[in-house]
Order: C-alpha cells, then sequence, then structure tokens
C-alpha cells in the first residue's frame, strides 16, 4: 500500500497540462469519487490496524499534495487566460443604456420652472380629499353637475371621502393655512369617473396656480399667462382669452395659445381655427376668499388650471392620451432627447 502512495506521488508531482480542459481531466482522473486517489482510500479500510496510522498519513498527505498540484495548474490557466484578454485601460469605457424623463415629469418640471422665474413657489396637496376642499369651498353650489356621480370617485359617502377632480383643491389648503401674499403653483394627479378614449382617461394631471395679494387685477392675470405662453411656446405666441364659468372664479376665462405647429394658419391639430384651447382661469371668486379664511375686502387674486396631458399631447403632438400610462419604453424613449 505504501509503494502505491509513493508510487501516485511521483506520478502527482510529474502531471503537467497544457490548457484548463486537461487541468480539468486531471482533476477527475485523481480526485473525484471514482479517482485513483479516492479508489486508494477505500482501500485503506482493508489496512491492518497497525499499519493504518503510517498509511493513513501517508495517504492524506498524498491527497493534500495532488490537491494542490492540481489546483496550481489550474490557476495557472485561469491566470493566462486573464491575461491573455488583459484590460486594456485606453479602451473607452462601455456606456450604460440610460433611461429617459417621462413626457408628463419633462412638461411638469418646464411649467414649474418658468412659474419660478415669476417668483410661484410650489406646493402639494392629497389625491385624497373631501367635499368641501374639492366643492364648497370652491363655491360649486350644492346641486352642481360636477358633483355627479359620474364624474367624481366617490370613497365614502358621510363623511365624505373621495379622489380629487381637480387641483383647485390645493388652492383651498393653501388659503386655509396661508395669508397673502400668496404665489404658488400646485402640479399633481386628478381623476374623473370618465371613459377611457384616446382624448380622455380617468386619471390625469394637472398643474394650478394661484396668486392671491392686495390688488391684483386681471391685467396681472393676463400678463402672467402670456409670459408663460411664451416661455412655453415660443416668442411668438399670442394668447386669446375668451368668457367663460367656473364656480371658483368671476370673471372666468379659458386661455387660447396661437397654434405652434401652424404659426396660427390652421392646420389639423388646431381643427385649423389658428388657437388651442389650454387653461381655465379667472380672478377668485370673493366667497372662495372668504371660505378660506381670507379677507375678500383688503385681497384679491387671480387663479388658473392646465392640464398637463393636453400641454404634452400638443407640444409633442401625441394623438393618443393613452400612450402616457401604458409605459411602452418604445414611446418613452422618443423622449430621452428632450430636456
Ligand atoms: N379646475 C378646473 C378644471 O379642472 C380648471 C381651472 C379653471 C382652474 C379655472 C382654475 C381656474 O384655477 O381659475 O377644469
Amino acid at each position: 500500500m505504501l509503494d502505491k502512495i509513493a508510487a501516485l506521488q511521483d506520478e502527482i508531482r510529474k502531471l503537467t497540462a497544457e490548457n484548463a480542459a486537461q487541468a480539468e481531466e486531471l482533476r477527475i482522473k485523481y480526485l473525484s469519487k471514482k479517482g485513483l486517489v479516492s479508489v486508494l482510500f477505500d482501500e485503506f479500510k482493508q489496512v491492518a490496524p497497525p499499519k493504518k496510522k503510517a498509511v493513513g498519513m501517508a495517504l492524506n498527505q498524498l491527497k493534500n499534495e495532488a490537491q494542490s498540484s492540481i489546483q496550481a495548474l489550474k490557476e495557472q490557466f485561469e491566470n493566462s487566460e486573464t491575461k491573455s484578454t488583459q484590460v486594456d485601460l485606453s479602451a473607452p469605457g462601455s456606456s450604460f443604456a440610460l433611461g429617459s424623463r417621462h413626457p408628463l415629469s419633462l412638461v411638469r418640471n418646464q411649467i414649474v420652472d418658468i412659474f419660478a422665474r415669476l417668483g410661484f413657489t410650489v406646493a402639494e396637496g392629497p389625491e385624497i380629499e373631501d367635499d368641501w376642499h374639492v366643492f364648497s369651498a370652491l363655491n360649486f353650489p350644492p346641486e352642481h353637475p360636477a358633483r355627479d356621480m359620474q364624474d367624481t370617485f366617490f370613497i365614502n359617502k358621510d363623511p365624505d371621502v373621495l379622489l380629487r377632480t381637480h387641483t383647485s383643491s390645493v388652492q383651498v389648503r393653501v388659503m386655509e393655512q396661508q395669508q397673502p401674499p400668496i404665489r404658488a403653483i400646485f402640479p399633481g394627479r386628478v381623476f374623473r369617473n370618465e371613459a377611457i378614449s384616446a382624448r380622455a382617461h380617468c386619471i390625469f394631471h394637472q398643474v394650478e396656480g394661484l396668486y392671491v395679494a392686495e390688488d391684483v387685477s386681471f391685467a396681472d392675470l393676463k400678463q402672467t399667462l402670456l409670459y408663460f405662453a411664451r416661455e412655453f411656446f415660443g416668442e411668438n405666441t399670442d394668447i386669446r382669452l375668451r368668457p367663460s364659468y367656473f364656480p371658483f372664479t368671476e370673471p372666468s376665462a379659458e386661455m387660447d395659445v396661437s397654434c405652434s405647429i401652424c404659426g396660427g394658419e390652421g392646420c389639423n391639430v388646431c381643427k385649423h381655427t389658428g388657437w388651442l384651447e389650454i387653461m381655465g382661469c379667472g380672478m377668485v371668486d370673493p366667497n372662495v376668499l372668504d371660505a378660506c379664511g381670507i379677507d375678500s375686502n383688503k385681497y384679491s387674486g387671480f387663479a388658473f388650471g392646465m392640464g398637463i396631458e393636453r400641454i404634452a399631447m400638443l407640444k409633442y403632438q401625441v394623438k393618443d392620451i393613452r400612450l402616457f400610462f401604458e409605459n411602452d419604453v418604445r414611446f418613452l424613449e422618443q423622449f430621452t432627447a428632450a430636456e
């Protein structure tokens, strides 16, 4: 037995391999379950007890030697194989695939930036609201159709819990907490119980604006919105205000911008009118100021609200609002180059 061990030891000390595969073959030949070294361990069981100690020691040494020399052979190839493909430090780095901002975030950020330049701060309010903040404080008469079950997602009746249908609710929250001067915009998500189509969705986003101080006039509103329109759509943009109705503003108006696609000539996007409707606005109704604890004899203000999807659709000529919510990378990737 000792002779066999010595012979195998000799053999193992002379082992060479030309590549990693050969080294692996050697490992199998000597060290696998049925390998030559393992077989000796089986035979060890038959060794007479007085010799067991010496044979056992030799056998263990053989095994250790075999493991370390075969391992050394393997490592030699691992090293040389990496050496041959060694890192070229002068090679340019591999680039990571960059994601892109969602087009709605891009547009929201642009709107926030423009109003920030006029001194507007940003505030947010809850998406889950009550009747007071979404309707009552905003001067909606009790029987107003906007409170109808068809428009509003009610979570609970009595006490009222509902999903806000517009960001105008944040006006109320801000005015309840803060005395004028107030100059802020409120971007956020709103919910309406509407059938989903290419032009409407039950979830969308708005940016609301509010300015309350002493002697705020309709001229301030108009100038602010003209500045916004030119910053956002380009310096040649014109605006027009058409009389309209909202319970929370008096007078109220709808603002159009001259169509940036045809320059006002008339095209498919502006339905050949040369104008695009982009927001509602008006002077804050004194009832709203009073409901929020602001003295309407001393202060006046203007407010406006616009849909981010609508503006993004106009800016990027997106024909279907549903694309914003599907998160199809083929759609989103197109905005990688946008600011
Ligand atoms: N809240 C209105 C809507 O969702 C938009 C709006 C119109 C907001 C006029 C205003 C405003 O602040 O003055 O349709």
